[in-house]
């Protein structure tokens, strides 16, 4: 098979299920060999059986995204099996739960930011090294959300968790395209996956300290919402073709429902209309070019 992604392999965290095995099925069908790391170690037993059966080269690994030695761990295997690594997806990502500002859990916080955020870095500060060495190039895959995009009410713990990716996403496009690895950040509305039910895998060093601070029923609803969110979304196998796409476009921001346009654009004028009140304004409205220094 004669493509940029033919022979050359992939490390994707949160494979088990979810986007991150359509992902990994996708690429597997493009020629790539897959390493599979999951904190889910049943579900990928059985996803990756399902891989294998097809076929498919692929490795799995233990991996909880928070913990860097495990990180280290699976970049170890990788180049133990298929020699070299071309590409990490940071696909694990965790909802949190809902809830005002003020009930905030600190524990449920640090939680999808050590997944959602810290993960991200932990996978790319493993593997850059590795994508670097062998000087062919490749690809870091960010997974945010169009959560990162827009502020939502009661989750402010994923939105800026996938904002945090979208802003690290931009940092290193221009930090590593020098070396041939094309970053991009994966933007998607719903999809339909387990992301509603993300406690099922909340480790325990993020076990609520203050179980009574939960209101039960607000939790519900919350929860019932999300899962008819997620339930209205497209299939994962589609998100995975448009990635596909995207990438061979050579793409940074990767949008999956471009119906979501109207969001950005909406955001995008707020945010430059309010420099029309700094320019007009009294205190900074005559800092001109030559006063300031521009990035
Ligand atoms: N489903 C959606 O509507 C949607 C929309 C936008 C973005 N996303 C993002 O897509 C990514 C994948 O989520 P999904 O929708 O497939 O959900 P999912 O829950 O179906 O899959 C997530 C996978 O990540 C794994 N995981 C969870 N915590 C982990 C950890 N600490 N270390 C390693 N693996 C871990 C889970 O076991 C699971 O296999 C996430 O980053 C999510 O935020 C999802």
């Amino acid at each position: 098979m004669s493509n940029e992604f033919a022979g050359k392999t992939a490390i994707i965290s949160g494979a088990a299920g979810g986007i991150g095995l359509a992902l990994a099925e996708v690429l597997a069908k493009q020629g790539m060999n897959i390493v599979m790391g999951d904190i889910d170690n049943v579900a990928l037993t059985e996803s990756s059986k399902g891989l294998r059966e097809q076929g498919f080269e692929v490795l799995t690994c233990a991996l909880d995204v928070t913990d860097y030695s495990q990180w280290e761990d699976i970049v170890t295997n990788a180049k133990e099996k298929f020699g070299k690594v071309h590409m990490v997806i940071n696909n694990a990502g965790v909802g949190g739960t809902p809830g005002k500002v003020e009930d905030s859990e600190h524990e449920t916080w640090r939680w999808v930011m050590d997944v959602n955020v810290m993960g991200v870095l932990y996978g790319a500060q493993a593997c850059v090294p590795a994508l670097k060495e062998h000087g062919e190039g490749g690809w870091v895959l960010n997974v945010a959300s169009m959560a990162g995009m827009m502020g939502m009410p009661y989750a402010g713990a994923y939105c800026a968790s996938k904002a945090a990716v979208v802003s690290m996403t931009e940092s290193w496009v221009p930090e590593l395209k020098p070396f041939g690895i094309h970053t991009a950040v994966l933007c998607p509305a719903f999809v339909k996956t387990r992301i509603h039910e993300s406690y099922r895998n909340r480790q325990q060093k993020y076990a609520l300290a203050a179980e009574k601070r939960i209101d039960k029923e607000k939790l519900k609803a919350g929860a019932q919402a999300a899962t008819k969110a997620v339930e209205s979304g497209i299939a994962a196998s589609m998100l995975a073709e448009r990635v596909i796409e995207a990438l061979k476009s050579k793409q940074t921001y990767i949008y999956t429902h471009p119906n979501y346009r109207k969001v950005t654009t909406a955001r995008f004028k707020a945010i430059d209309e309010a420099f029309k009140d700094a320019e007009s304004s009294t205190v900074v409205g005559h800092l001109k070019d030559d006063d300031i220094v521009t990035f």
